[in-house]
């Protein structure tokens, strides 16, 4: 184990999104000052001149990255090559240069739609590629797969500390709230918005029976700052599942965010749509025995995200 030391400088690729958000203020209120945060327009991760310059040209010690080419059920159909494309290049770019630069340890993000809806579930990380991907999640889940494969053969063939963790459906503080949202905020929003205007129903886009696994962003992060720190365990060599290990049907996920914003009309499903995997659950267990566990329940994470959203984005 290391202690990331506060004089340390820390790159945050996605620094604006919903995960880099809370990292960034978990550090800072740590002490940490040398963190760097460039954005997407400051610095493209998919030009490799460009990511080899930054490295340059800044001593990094630490790189978390986040950065992602992210959307919704659309957003994949209509624009299919760039989730595969900016996400793989985005990948090898980063590895590259922070294996060229003796980078001490890096976290890369993935994704539990990397595992086939073939396999046992709850999914343990021998799962990996062992059957068909979701066709919607293909590409997305394709790059992801290769950044966790890219971290693990530098670490074989350079022994280099790059830990891929493999997370669930994020949510809380900071998140996209408004332009293509993720379920929870955009569930929040539905209901905020229908108890306003005392509308008398609320329509969900979904049967409400599949079952999706949430974690709390904050719990993220410290599993991102524990598994940083236990970075040279054997194990970290591959990759670790990040969840909450429980999962929970869109119908009461909805139920749920109806009783927090305390809106008092009804719901409706839409028990015809088409829908994709029926449940996708991680086994974390392997990152139990490293040490590490979720600790907000759902209820409890979705109070603290409706507050902030309530402080910082209704009516904004
Ligand atoms: N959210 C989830 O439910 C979920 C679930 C599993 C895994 N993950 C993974 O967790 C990580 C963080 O997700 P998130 O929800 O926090 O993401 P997010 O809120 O959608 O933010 C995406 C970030 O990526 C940056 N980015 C995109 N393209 C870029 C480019 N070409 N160059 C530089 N930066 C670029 C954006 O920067 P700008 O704003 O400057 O453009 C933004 O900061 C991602 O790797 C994602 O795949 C997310």
């Amino acid at each position: 184990m290391i202690n990331l030391k506060k004089e340390s400088t820390i790159l945050i690729t996605g620094s604006s999104g919903l995960v880099g958000n809370s990292l960034v203020n978990k550090l800072t209120s740590k002490g940490y000052k040398k963190i760097l945060t460039p954005s997407s327009k400051e610095l493209d991760l998919r030009n490799q001149n460009q990511v080899e310059n930054y490295f340059k040209n800044n001593k990094i010690d630490y790189v978390f990255h986040l950065a992602a080419k992210i959307g919704g059920y659309k957003g994949k159909i209509d624009y299919p090559a760039e989730f595969i494309y900016d996400n793989l290049i985005m990948a090898c770019n980063i590895v590259e240069s922070s294996k060229k630069h003796n980078i001490k340890r890096l976290i890369f993000i993935g994704s539990s739609t990397i595992y086939s809806n073939e396999g046992h579930q709850p999914f343990k990380e021998e799962s990996l590629l062992l059957g068909k991907l979701e066709p919607i999640n293909e590409g997305y889940a394709l790059a992801k797969t290769m950044g966790l494969k890219l971290c693990e053969y530098y670490n074989r063939q350079y022994n280099t500390n790059f830990i891929g963790l493999v997370v669930c459906n994020i949510y809380g503080p900071n998140d996209n709230f408004g332009s293509n949202p993720h379920v929870i905020a955009s569930l929040i929003e539905k209901f905020y918005s229908a108890k306003k205007n005392n509308l008398s129903f609320v329509q969900i886009n979904s049967s409400g029976k599949i079952k999706r696994e949430f974690i709390f962003v904050e719990d993220l992060v410290e599993a991102m700052l524990y598994f940083i720190e236990h970075a040279n365990t054997k194990e970290l060599k591959t990759f670790v599942n990040i969840g909450y290990s429980k999962d929970v049907s869109i119908k009461d996920l909805a139920l749920l965010i109806k009783e927090v914003v305390g809106y008092p009309g009804e719901i409706k499903f839409d028990e015809l749509r088409e829908e994709d995997m029926p449940k996708r659950l991680l086994d974390i267990r392997k990152a139990n025995k490293l040490g590490w566990a979720p600790k907000t329940s759902i209820k409890e994470g979705i109070k603290l995200t409706y507050d902030w959203f309530l402080k910082n984005k209704c009516g904004k």
